[in-house]
């Protein structure tokens, strides 16, 4: 079946890796990207399939109902890929409001409309609406805890993590009340090209061409559990093909990794293809600072059920993957320079002194 894709956050990090992959894979299908262009959403991450003729790019908000409406009817919508909100833990600390009103009142927004759609066109069994979490909503591991399976209970720490859960929530009611076929996928940290620089490694990445301090929370022995987004994308390509309507699917990336070591690692590399670094070796700008109010210390994926139900595993190891997004950031100046902007120092003056 061909399908007819609405992309919410297609202008973001996952959400354009997402379009590319979907463009390449299914010229045919015709992609809607609706996206606010927050700081965020970036066009020119779109670039490569702005030209496309199956291929549209609407700015609007997800808590828009008419602009959403218009589209699912106007474009005969058959798939929601659903990616758009605020994503970033400090950004929810500073100011948590726009988490609760994108997350939380936007996917709503868009599950009224979906299910409205959904019904006007006798309720068809392969329509889909995947939303896309994340492994936040299931709190903290301690050391020794096995990792997050999909029946791990929630927990959420922040107030991201917090919006995410509510909005995972609703998801799992529309399914249960309404029986909408929808799917959740909870994934771990991803990485890789069109990450935004407030982000643990685009920043460390970019603050090393420039440098400028890196700045490791706490002890710097937090664990994260690393995906490349390509594989991402590939989880997410088979859970809209093949998952179960009112599942969800934990995908993750089987390395877990303390932070401290992840930095000294992006450190090697750049030292290795940068001949001349402002500061060499890299390493001797890694600065321990003050840490994340709630830091939640460890996060692991159990991504069994991907890989006995939906045959996934994922593929690219840390060292790859971590060498393949310094080549990309490298190669990708023009893209990162004028993300540098007066609102980013702001940002970063608040979060950082
Ligand atoms: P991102 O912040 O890079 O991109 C978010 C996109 O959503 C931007 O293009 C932004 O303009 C758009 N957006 C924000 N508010 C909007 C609104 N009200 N209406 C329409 N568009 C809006 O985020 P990302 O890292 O690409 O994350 C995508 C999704 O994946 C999010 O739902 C996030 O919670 C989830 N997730 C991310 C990660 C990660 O490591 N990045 C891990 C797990 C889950
Ligand atoms: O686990 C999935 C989540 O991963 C997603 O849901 C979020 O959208 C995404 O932002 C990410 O959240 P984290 O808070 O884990 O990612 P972040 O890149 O902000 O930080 C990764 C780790 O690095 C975390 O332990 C905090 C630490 N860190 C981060 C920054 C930005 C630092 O030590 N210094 C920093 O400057």
């Amino acid at each position: 079946m061909s399908r007819r894709l609405l992309v919410t956050g297609g202008a973001g990090f996952i959400g354009a890796n997402f379009v590319h992959h979907w463009c390449q894979a299914y010229p045919d299908d015709r992609v809607v990207v609706l996206d606010a262009l927050t700081y965020a959403g970036n066009r020119r991450n779109l670039a490569a399939v702005e030209e496309r003729d199956n291929f549209r790019f609407v700015q609007g908000d997800i808590c828009d109902r008419s602009i959403i409406d218009q589209i699912l009817k106007t474009e005969s919508i058959d798939t929601v890929a659903h990616f758009a909100a605020e994503s970033h833990v400090d950004r929810s600390i500073l100011g948590p409001g726009a988490f609760v009103q994108t997350n939380v009142v936007g996917t709503f927004t868009l599950l009224e409309a979906f299910r409205q759609h959904w019904q006007v066109n006798s309720q068809p069994a392969d329509y889909r609406f995947l939303h896309v979490s994340t492994d936040e909503v299931y709190g903290s591991l301690g050391p020794k805890d096995p990792p997050f399976s999909e029946t791990t209970p929630y927990a959420p720490n922040s107030p991201y993590s917090a919006s995410k859960a509510g909005s995972d929530h609703l998801v799992r009611a529309y399914y249960h009340t309404y029986r909408l076929p929808t799917v959740i996928t909870n994934c771990s940290n991803n990485y890789g090209p069109y990450q935004f620089p407030e982000k643990l490694i685009p920043l460390m990445c970019i603050n090393t061409l420039i440098g400028k301090p890196l700045p490791v929370y706490g002890d710097g022995k937090n664990v994260r559990d690393w995906l490349y987004v390509g594989d991402h994308c590939r989880a997410l390509d088979r859970v809209i093909h093949f998952g179960t309507q009112g599942e969800t699917y934990n995908i993750g990336g089987n390395n877990e990794v303390e932070n401290i070591t992840l930095v000294q690692m992006l450190c090697q590399i750049i030292d290795e293809l940068v001949p001349d670094l402002p500061v060499r070796p890299a390493s001797d700008l890694i600065t321990f600072v003050k840490d994340r109010l709630g830091h939640d210390r460890r996060y692991a994926i159990n991504a069994n059920k991907m890989k006995t139900q939906l045959g996934w595993t994922s593929e690219v190891t840390i060292e790859q993957g971590l060498r393949l997004t310094v080549e990309w950031y490298l190669t990708h100046r023009d893209w990162w320079q004028p993300l540098l902007s007066e609102e980013y120092q702001t940002y970063y003056r608040q979060v950082y002194q």
